[in-house]
This record gives C-alpha cells, structure tokens and sequence, in this order.
C-alpha cells in the first residue's frame, strides 16, 4: 500500500532514522539494520541498486555519521561509489589511506582518530574517526569496501566491526560482483 509521499509501505526500507530509540543498543541497532538490508537485497544482484540502497540505509539507520558509502575496486584502483554525505575523493590508490589499506590487508580498519592514522585521506575535514570493512568476492580478493566516517573521535569500535562485516557478507552474497568490477 502507498503512503501519502508514494511510497510502497511493502517495501522494507528503514522508516525510523537513527534517533529512534526502537534499537537503543549498538547491537540490537546492527542486529535491525541487517533485517532491514535483508529485505532490501535479497533477491536482487544489481550491484548499483544494492550499493546505493545500502549506502542510504546505513546512513539513515546508524547515528553520528557524517558519510557512508563505498568504493570499488576498479583496473588496479579505488573508485568512489554510491554512497551518503559530502563529494568524496575519486580515486584511491590500493595501499593508500584507510580504504587502501583495508584491501592491501583484507581487513576491516578501525581508526579512531584518523589525525593519528598515517596517510589518511582527508576527503572531509569534519571526520575524525572512520571504519573501513572489504567486501570479499568467491575469490577471496576484495572487490569493494564499505567506508563509514564520524565527525567524532572514536565512534566505531568492535562492535561496528561486526555488524558491519555482517552487512558485507550480506553484500558479498546477493551482489553479481562481476559487473560491479568492470570499468
Ligand atoms: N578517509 C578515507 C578516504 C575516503 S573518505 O573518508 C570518504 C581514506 O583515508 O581512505
């Protein structure tokens, strides 16, 4: 059934934003946005339907965020994809900053200051704590990253890690990665 704005009410998007007290700890939060992301995806291998849809979820759904969104791993670099939040750098270089970092190791970066994180990229001067998780493809070599940022010190921790791995699994699932890659 459609809402007053024309939205199908069917549709599981996120409907609170992140000062709803529905889910008023961390992990009851994640445990509702991948639910959520859950409804939104699956079924759905479009990377760019998916990416977008999750970006803006993510975004809405956790509090504190000043971008979310995601680069992809294009022709030996970083490309910036959909995502939430303020005009991003393009290109990454693999290695460089956090994102490059979390594909040069195949693994999540929790930066809790990233004044303090060597080689940083300061796409927004307002962030100072940011986590990046990779998304992995069948292969094992990660095809994407999933790059949230705060304008607050140490806003992400283990907890983040986890749900937010959990949505890239999610991702690394549904989505038919191949198009995703090709530039
Ligand atoms: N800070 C990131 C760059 C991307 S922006 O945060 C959107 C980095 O150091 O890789």
């Amino acid at each position: 059934m459609a809402d007053p704005h024309g939205h199908d009410a069917t549709v599981p998007a996120p409907s609170a934003s992140a000062d709803s007290t529905s889910a008023d700890t961390k992990s009851a939060r994640y445990a509702e946005l991948l639910e959520r992301l859950e409804g939104l995806l699956e079924g759905e291998p479009d990377w760019l339907a998916n990416l977008a849809n999750t970006a803006a979820a993510v975004y809405e759904w956790l509090p504190g965020l000043n971008w979310a969104g995601f680069y992809l791993v294009r022709d030996g670099e970083l490309v910036v994809g959909p995502f939430q939040g303020r005009p991003a750098c393009v290109r990454i270089a693999l290695g460089a900053g956090v994102c490059g970092t979390a594909v040069a190791q195949r693994s999540s970066q929790v930066v809790p200051d990233v004044h303090a994180f060597p080689g940083h990229i300061a796409c927004d001067p307002r962030s100072r704590s940011e986590i990046v998780v990779p998304i992995l493809g069948e292969d094992g070599t990660v095809t994407a990253v999933l790059d949230l940022d705060s304008d607050r010190v140490a806003t992400f921790d283990e907890e983040d890690r986890a749900g937010l791995e959990a949505v890239a699994e999610l991702l690394a699932r549904v989505i038919d990665w191949g198009r995703a890659c090709r530039s």
